[in-house]
């Protein structure tokens, strides 16, 4: 056939995707986030689009390049993250949780710049709403789509993760693998789902492994296919 059917799998899909790091503030000037570049969400984001999607991709703090051509809403902390895809999640038919979201933030914002003072200064952080399980519990028809980063225990950790947040694939990547960390333009994951491993997918550019792990969940998900 002269079509690709890659091209299609997804039209008529609307897909949430969130990228890079939130930012929690802790005065007007001082702010804490972390290492994600976004490079992975912004490629799921590019591939769901080529895959016929219609792509709405919410993006913290980035350091790379985001993708043409696709709606794109900026947001700062975990709490905007997930006003901004809630607002769109009754619509949505796949949501990809690409982004580092802040596990705490600062208990209060300064609404002024703290001043220095004594020698030691204690910032006091509590826990953020985690938004893929908040999803994971009222998810109806959408396909959830989680990444994990980790250190060690990839698949009792991954797996872990996927069944407290009531996801249908996790991304899992070892951190510690050569050209699978934070900033780099590929990745290496293992993808799981709740029965164990669904594939591995070797060191190789961030938008290969959008592609295979999109085609995987388009695979699954209702209607298509
Ligand atoms: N996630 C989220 N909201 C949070 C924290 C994480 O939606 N407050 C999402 C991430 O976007 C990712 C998945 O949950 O898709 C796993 O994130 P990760 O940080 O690996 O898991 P945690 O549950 O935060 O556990 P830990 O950091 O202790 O490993
Ligand atoms: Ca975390």
């Amino acid at each position: 056939s002269l079509v690709n059917e890659n091209e299609s799998v997804l039209s008529g899909k609307k897909v949430i995707v969130t990228a890079g790091g939130t930012i929690e503030r802790i005065d007007p000037v001082r702010y804490i986030t972390n290492d994600s570049s976004g490079k992975m969400g912004f490629a799921i984001a590019k591939v769901a689009q080529e895959m016929g999607a219609e792509v709405h991709l919410i993006a913290a703090n980035t350091s790379a390049e985001p993708p043409a051509g696709i709606m794109l809403e900026r947001v700062q902390s975990a709490e905007d993250m997930y006003a901004a895809v809630l607002k769109q999640w009754e619509t949505s038919d796949m949501v990809v949780m690409a982004a580092a979201v802040a596990d705490y933030r600062p208990r209060e914002i300064a609404q002024t710049k703290i001043k220095k003072k004594d020698s030691v200064f204690t910032l006091e952080l509590v826990k953020n709403v985690d938004i893929l399980e908040s999803l994971g519990q009222s998810k109806k028809h959408q396909f959830l789509i989680g990444f994990a980063a980790e250190t060690e225990h990839l698949e009792t950790y991954a797996i872990d993760k996927l069944e407290r947040k009531n996801c249908d694939l996790i991304a899992a990547n070892d951190v510690t693998v050569n050209g699978a960390g934070f900033g780099v333009d590929t990745n290496a994951v293992q993808i799981y789902d709740r029965s164990g491993i669904v594939e591995r997918i070797p060191v190789q550019s961030k938008e290969e492994v959008a592609r295979k792990l999109l085609t995987i969940a388009a695979g699954r998900m209702g209607g298509v296919l």
